[in-house]
């Protein structure tokens, strides 16, 4: 069978991820997007963020034709090509709720495009978007656009995403489930034996449903892991209260029970990145436009916001005025294995700490360019661990890099003005680290 070419609108980590998948697995891929400098620099095999194992293969279905990548040339993307996925952003309005622009005007354009085609085309919207986008804006666009039926002309379904930035690739290759939120049956269709051709053998279950039971299906995923780490972060918080308690070992337990399950149940700081604060904000923001208030989410939101505070309140306790100290944060990174920023739980901390008067010094492994463009010259920045703790009053670790994980207790009372160490991510052991310096901990009873 002859496999289907694939558009890709919006080249961020789902799009570059999809659109690298198909292409190494043979398929023609055409990606699209409004920057010119990503653009160029997709087309020289080199992806504009850092996310491991992406590079090689990129390199590979760049340089073997599989895979270009237009700069605003939407309606040549989908003209070319037989399927599309909508991977572009749909960040957060200042009230929380959801910003559709990228979303409208690239369904805009490919609804100009599919008025010119004669051939079936099926429109996948992979981004998150709220319940009830794909049927009350998307059709009315493309049908408007292409002066065309949908569910005759072209097809449309809603494809959720599920990957995890930092392993986005290995999580597109083998994903746990497919969600496949569908119009009509024959856009169904398209797409599962467009994935079923993807993954082969290994294809994982398939859920067909509507198209906005799969909008919420993404939604409610990420809300669920979202209030696990909210949840946990309480415990933590109320360990601290408790002589003689530790969150890590509650939490191993509470693991442990099959109903629980072990992951997102890590004690710290709180959830950043591009999706767990956006996805959640727009959930509450939606449900209140529909006269349901979400008040657990509220809660979780709330804990989240308070939670990075944590941080600065022991650097306080430990310190006292932190005016002119010296603090070295390592870590910046909303997570290990990426250089993202957006909503990492380190910008109130520093902000926080500037605010009090403290001298910020800060290391991460690969998103130092990144808080350049945020931070400026307000604090400095080091090029490797023992240089951001050379003669600093106290130390805050906020993003678990295997490389800090790896430090002794050693590395900071040889280096530090002061060995004082806050593990924001309870990496380090306790009872190791107490003995040798000024230790705290999230969740870690007294
Ligand atoms: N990042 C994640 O971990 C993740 C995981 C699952 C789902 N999602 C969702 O997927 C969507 C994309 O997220 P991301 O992190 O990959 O995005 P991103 O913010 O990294 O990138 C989005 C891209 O869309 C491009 N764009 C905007 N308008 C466009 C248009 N009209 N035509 C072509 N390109 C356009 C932008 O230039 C940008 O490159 C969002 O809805 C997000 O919530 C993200």
């Amino acid at each position: 069978m002859k496999k289907q070419n694939i558009s890709v609108l919006g080249i961020g980590y789902v799009g570059l991820c999809t659109a690298v998948g198909f292409a190494s697995k043979g398929y023609n891929v055409i990606a699209s997007t409004h920057d010119a400098e990503k653009a160029a620099k997709i087309n020289n095999g080199i992806p504009p963020f850092h996310e491991p194992s992406l590079q090689k293969l990129l390199k590979e279905t760049v340089q073997n034709g599989r895979l270009k990548c237009l700069t605003n040339q939407t309606e040549k993307a989908v003209l070319e090509t037989d399927l599309t996925f909508n991977a572009v952003g749909t960040p957060s309005r200042p009230d929380g709720s959801i910003d559709l622009q990228f979303i409208e005007t690239s369904t805009y354009e490919t609804g100009k495009a599919l008025k010119q085609k004669n051939t079936y085309h099926v429109v996948v919207i992979k981004s998150t978007v709220v319940p009830g986008t794909t049927q009350d804006l998307v059709k009315p666009i493309l049908e408007k656009e292409s002066k065309k039926k949908c569910g005759s002309a072209f097809g449309l379904c809603m494809n959720p995403e599920f990957l995890r930035q930092g392993s986005a690739f290995e999580d597109t290759m083998h994903t746990d489930r497919i969600v496949i939120g569908e119009y009509d049956k024959k856009s169904g269709d398209s797409l599962e034996n467009l994935y079923k051709d993807f993954y082969g053998k290994n294809t994982p279950p398939i859920i067909r449903t509507t198209l906005s039971t799969a909008e919420l299906i993404k939604y409610a995923s990420n809300s669920l892991l979202a209030t696990k780490i909210s949840f946990i972060n309480t415990m933590a918080n109320l360990c601290e209260k408790i002589s003689g308690a530790d969150i890590k070992t509650v939490a191993k337990a509470m693991g442990l029970d099959k109903r629980i399950g072990p992951l997102f149940l890590n004690a710290g700081l709180g959830y950043g990145g591009s999706c767990f604060p956006k996805d959640v904000k727009a959930l509450i923001a939606h449900s209140k436009n529909l006269g349901y208030h979400l008040e657990l989410l509220e809660a979780v939101e709330n804990v989240n916001k308070t939670q990075p505070l944590k941080a600065v309140q022991f650097c306080k306790e430990l310190l006292g005025n932190l005016k002119g100290k010296r603090v070295a944060i390592l870590g910046l990174a909303f997570k290990p294995d990426t250089d993202d920023m957006r909503e990492a739980r380190v910008i109130p901390i520093i902000n926080h700490l500037l605010k009090e008067g403290a001298k910020v010094t800060a290391y991460d492994p690969v998103a130092v360019p990144t808080a350049k463009a945020i931070f400026k010259n307000k604090i400095q920045y080091a090029t490797s661990t023992i240089e951001c703790l050379k003669n600093a009053d106290c130390c805050i670790l906020i993003t678990e890099w295997d490389e800090f994980k790896k430090l002794k207790p050693e590395d900071f009372t040889k280096n530090m003005k002061q060995p004082i160490l806050i593990d924001g991510r309870r990496i380090y052991n306790p009872e190791e680290f107490s003995q040798k310096m000024k230790f705290t901990a999230i969740g870690l009873g007294h």
